[in-house]
C-alpha cells in the first residue's frame, strides 16, 4: 500500500435523502467486485465513526451531512448532475467532487427521450383517444425525415440521445454552450445558436445541467420561438422552466404537449397544476436511474486514482456547476 493509500480513511459512506434511499447492497456488491476488496460501505445515517469515512457516494444528501466526515477525501456524485451537491451550504470546501459516468444511465436517458419522441411522432395520444371513441381513422402522417428534433445540451447524455435519434431518421440538431461536432447531428452553440435551435425544433429535449446560466432558460420567450405545436421533453432539471410560461404555452396551443420528469420541487407537490394538466405527462425523476452494475467501474477507477495520488477523472468544476 502506498503512502497516499494509507492516508485515505477506509470506509465509504452512501449518503442520500432521496425517497426510497439508494441501492446500498447493489453498490456494495458492485464496488467490491470492481475494486477486488470487501468494500465497507455504510448507508447514511448509520455511518458509524465519522472519522472512518474517506469517500462518500452521494445523491441529494441532507444538508450538512457530508460536512460531518472530517477525513473525507472524495465526493462521488452518483447522478450525472451535481446541483444536488452544490445546493448544500455546508458542502466541504477543498474536497474534490467527481461525477460518475454511467453508460447505463446515459442509455436509459436516451431511451426515455426516444420513447416519448416516438410517442408524439406516431400520434399515440390521438390514437388512444380514438380507441376510447371506437373510431377507426388515420391521423395524417409526418415523414420522420421532416420531423425536427432539437437536443439542448450535448454532453454525454445529449450526444448519445441526439446520435440515436439521428439514426432513427429524425432531422436532429443539438445545442451546447461551446461548439461540438457530432456525425449526423446539426450542432448549434452560443446565444444565437440557442434561438436558431428553438426555431427549428418540433420536438425539444432538454438535457442541460442546472447552472445559474440555465435557470429559467425555458420561459415564454423561448417557448414562443418553437414552431407552433411543438412537443417538449424535460429530462434535465425543473429549474430550467418557468412553470407558468409552460402552462400558458400549452393552453394557447403553442405547445402540443410536454413530458416532464423533473421539477422545481421534488416530489412534485400534490397541488401542482402539472399533475392534472391534460397535455402534460409527469414521471417521478426516473428517466435515468443510476445503475451500480454499470456505474461502479467509473467510481472504482477514481478510488484507485485517489489512493495512488493520481489525477482524478470527471472532476467537477464547482464554479461552472458541472
Ligand atoms: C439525475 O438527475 C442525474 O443527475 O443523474
Amino acid at each position: 500500500m502506498s503512502e497516499s493509500a494509507k492516508r485515505v480513511a477506509p470506509a465509504f459512506a452512501w449518503v442520500t435523502n432521496a425517497r426510497g434511499g439508494g441501492d446500498t447492497e447493489g453498490w456494495r456488491e458492485r464496488l467490491s467486485a470492481a475494486l477486488g476488496e470487501a468494500v465497507d460501505l455504510r448507508a447514511w445515517p448509520e455511518t458509524g465513526d465519522p472519522a472512518d469515512i474517506g469517500i462518500a457516494l452521494a445523491w441529494k444528501p441532507p444538508a450538512g451531512a457530508l460536512a460531518r466526515f472530517p477525513n473525507l477525501r472524495l465526493i462521488v456524485s452518483t447522478g450525472m448532475g451535481v446541483d444536488h451537491l452544490l445546493a448544500d451550504p455546508e458542502l466541504p470546501v477543498g474536497v474534490p467532487i467527481v461525477r460518475i459516468i454511467d453508460p447505463g444511465l446515459v442509455g436509459q436517458m436516451a431511451e426515455y427521450a426516444i420513447y416519448w419522441a416516438l410517442h408524439h411522432h406516431r400520434d399515440m395520444d390521438a390514437y388512444a383517444d380514438q380507441q376510447r371513441q371506437r373510431l377507426w381513422r388515420e391521423v395524417p402522417f409526418t415523414d420522420t425525415a421532416t420531423r425536427r428534433v432539437g437536443v439542448l445540451g450535448l454532453g454525454e447524455i445529449g450526444a448519445d440521445t441526439a446520435r440515436k435519434l439521428a439514426m432513427l431518421g429524425f432531422a436532429t440538431a443539438g445545442w451546447s454552450r461551446s461548439a461540438r461536432s457530432i456525425d449526423g447531428v446539426e450542432c448549434f452553440c452560443g446565444g444565437d445558436g440557442f434561438n436558431a435551435l428553438l426555431r427549428r425544433s418540433d420536438i425539444l429535449i432538454d438535457v442541460l445541467p442546472m447552472t445559474p446560466q440555465t435557470a429559467g432558460l425555458l420561459d415564454a420567450r423561448a417557448f414562443a420561438l418553437l414552431p407552433r405545436g411543438a412537443f417538449f421533453i424535460n429530462m434535465a432539471r425543473g429549474g430550467h422552466v418557468i412553470d407558468a410560461d409552460l402552462i400558458a404555452a400549452l393552453d394557447s396551443g403553442q405547445l402540443a404537449g410536454a413530458v416532464l420528469d423533473v421539477f422545481h420541487v421534488e416530489p412534485l407537490p400534490a397541488e401542482h397544476p402539472f399533475w392534472s394538466h391534460p397535455r402534460i405527462r409527469v414521471t417521478p425523476h426516473i428517466a435515468g436511474p443510476t445503475n451500480p452494475r454499470t456505474a461502479a467501474q467509473s467510481v472504482a477507477e477514481n478510488v484507485r486514482r485517489l489512493r495512488a495520488g493520481q489525477p482524478l477523472l470527471h472532476l467537477v468544476d464547482r464554479a461552472a456547476g458541472y
